[in-house]
């Protein structure tokens, strides 16, 4: 079974499997690249890697439309539900993870920070190694810097890791480039880029090193754009 990742612009992504759909950091309304409104947005898993507001935003008003169960650090989650009336929510902490409707989702380490929009303590930060049933195994670093255990979790033999490639605030294009040596990915897919000046790449040019020095595929996606994984 193969699973449709769409990027939704950002750093945020639909992850469609033939019974499920998950919302990873979903910043869509206030995102000047994203494809959808907030409004248009479905999941019935969201998926929110740290509280910054270009990852949280858009997670409570979706989640209480849909009734979708937020799964993030217990921190986050108990501050979408005192805060959001988000009813629906699994908290975790790094290292941890849990059997899922879905597949297994584990909380995996990342290099970031993680204060709340309203200036609350966010908890510690994590990227998502997603096993689906059946199907792809798929780590998204979310907001990281580079570091050596990614080795650890490229050990499980990814089908697809979605890395952050824009600089200043995360990974830029070499260390990204660096993760995808330690990861070894079959497929590898830029993330939190472009969305702003500060974090404008150039994802083709990226591609062509990953290409030219690692056996991973690249896949460089427009907003709206999907990839089968
Ligand atoms: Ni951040
Ligand atoms: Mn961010």
């Amino acid at each position: 079974m193969s699973a449709q990742l769409t990027w939704l612009g950002h750093a945020s992504w639909q992850l469609k499997t033939t019974q499920h759909t998950l919302l990873i950091d979903p910043f869509l309304d206030d995102s000047p690249t994203a494809p959808i409104k907030s409004r248009d947005a479905y999941a019935d898993f969201i998926l929110v890697s740290h509280g910054h507001f270009d990852h949280i935003a858009d997670a409570a008003k979706i989640a209480n439309r849909t009734g979708a169960t937020v799964i993030s650090n217990y921190e986050i989650t108990t501050w979408l539900t005192k805060n959001h009336g988000v009813k629906n929510t699994l908290g975790g902490n790094l290292g941890g993870g849990a059997n899922l409707p879905f597949g297994r989702l584990k909380f995996t380490l990342a290099f970031h920070s993680s204060a709340l929009p309203d200036g609350s303590n966010g908890g510690n930060p994590c990227g998502f190694l997603i096993s689906l049933t059946g199907g792809p195994k798929i780590y998204f670093a979310c907001d990281t810097a580079l570091f050596s255990d990614m080795a650890l979790t490229g050990a499980v033999g990814l089908d697809a890791a979605v890395l952050p490639i824009g600089d200043l605030f995360t990974m830029g294009p070499e260390d990204a480039l660096e993760a995808v040596k330690l990861l070894k990915p079959k497929k590898v897919i830029p993330s939190h880029y472009n969305t702003w000046p500060p974090i404008t790449q150039d994802a083709n040019k990226w591609a062509e090193r990953v290409r030219a020095e690692t056996k991973a595929e690249p896949i460089v996606l427009a907003p709206g754009e999907a990839v089968s994984v």
